[in-house]
């Protein structure tokens, strides 16, 4: 059985303040939540205070949204794997599709980043999906596998296994148009599929593939039901704590409350 993760991308949003009130209220509503893994992603500028308000809070994790593939050097503007940990953080978003539309990322240095964080012991949450404009001209399955295959390439068994892939149809992200839980299902048995052509079925069957689109506390438990949905990337609904554990709740095993 995989265990349910939902993570929450602030994007560019949310101030030491902000972030600090945000997990004061998360803690009251979940408490150290223990049947879904949570992970929350900040900006870089939030994660201490975020680490910091959740104190004995072990169980949610604290996740960056970027990093750079070198350990350091000339990088003006750029943040290492190392760094990240150095600030406890545990898991890093790579090829979002706002990084690879506003800022030129390829599947080439999305790779490269993934490597970079397994080296350094970051669990990855690779971002893959479609335009609207590939959908509608019948090549959802050809994008999701070449993307897939290129972010993925040359992972060992072990580090599939602790890659999370996040399946994120860009005409859903913050359009509040949520790929139905049918199309979803069907874009995630689709890359468990590929991944089984990339490793093997038993490697395949460890690997999380989070929904990511207009996940709002209201579609959360119908996504979530489908067998190859195994949790959540929550962008707009994850900027406000109630309707987040609200998400989070929606994924526990046998929806207590
Ligand atoms: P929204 O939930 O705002 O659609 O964003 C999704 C997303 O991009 C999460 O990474």
């Amino acid at each position: 059985m995989r265990k349910k993760i939902i993570a929450a991308n602030w994007k560019m949003n949310m101030t030491q303040g902000e972030a600090a009130a945000f997990v004061e209220t998360l803690l009251l509503e979940l408490g150290d939540e223990s049947d879904v893994d949570v992970v929350i992603i900040p900006p870089f500028t939030a994660i201490p205070k975020v680490t910091e308000a959740l104190g004995a809070a072990q169980n949610i994790k604290v996740g960056a949204q970027n990093m750079h593939w070198e350990r350091s050097g000339a990088f003006t503007g750029e943040i290492s794997a190392a760094m990240l940990r150095d600030l406890y953080v545990r898991y890093i978003v790579l090829g979002h599709s706002e990084r690879r539309q506003y800022f030129g990322e390829t599947d080439e240095i999305v790779n490269r980043k993934v490597r970079a964080a397994h080296e350094a012991l970051l669990r990855p949450i690779v971002c893959i999906g479609e335009t609207l404009d590939q959908r509608e001209h019948g090549n959802v399955e050809k994008i999701l596998a070449h993307q897939l295959r290129g972010s993925l390439a040359d992972l060992n068994g072990k580090e599939l296994t602790e890659t999370v892939v996040a399946y994120e149809p860009v005409w859903a992200i913050g359009t509040g148009r949520n790929a139905t839980p049918q199309q979803a299902q069907e874009a995630h048995a689709f890359i468990r599929h590929t991944l089984t052509q990339i490793s093997d079925s038993a490697t395949a069957e460890k690997v999380r593939i989070q929904y990511g689109g207009s996940v709002k506390p209201e579609n959360a438990a119908e996504l979530m039901s489908q067998p190859d949905i195994d949790g959540a990337l929550v962008g707009g609904a994850s900027l406000d704590a109630r309707s987040f554990a609200q998400i989070v709740k929606a994924a526990r095993p046998d929806d207590r409350d």
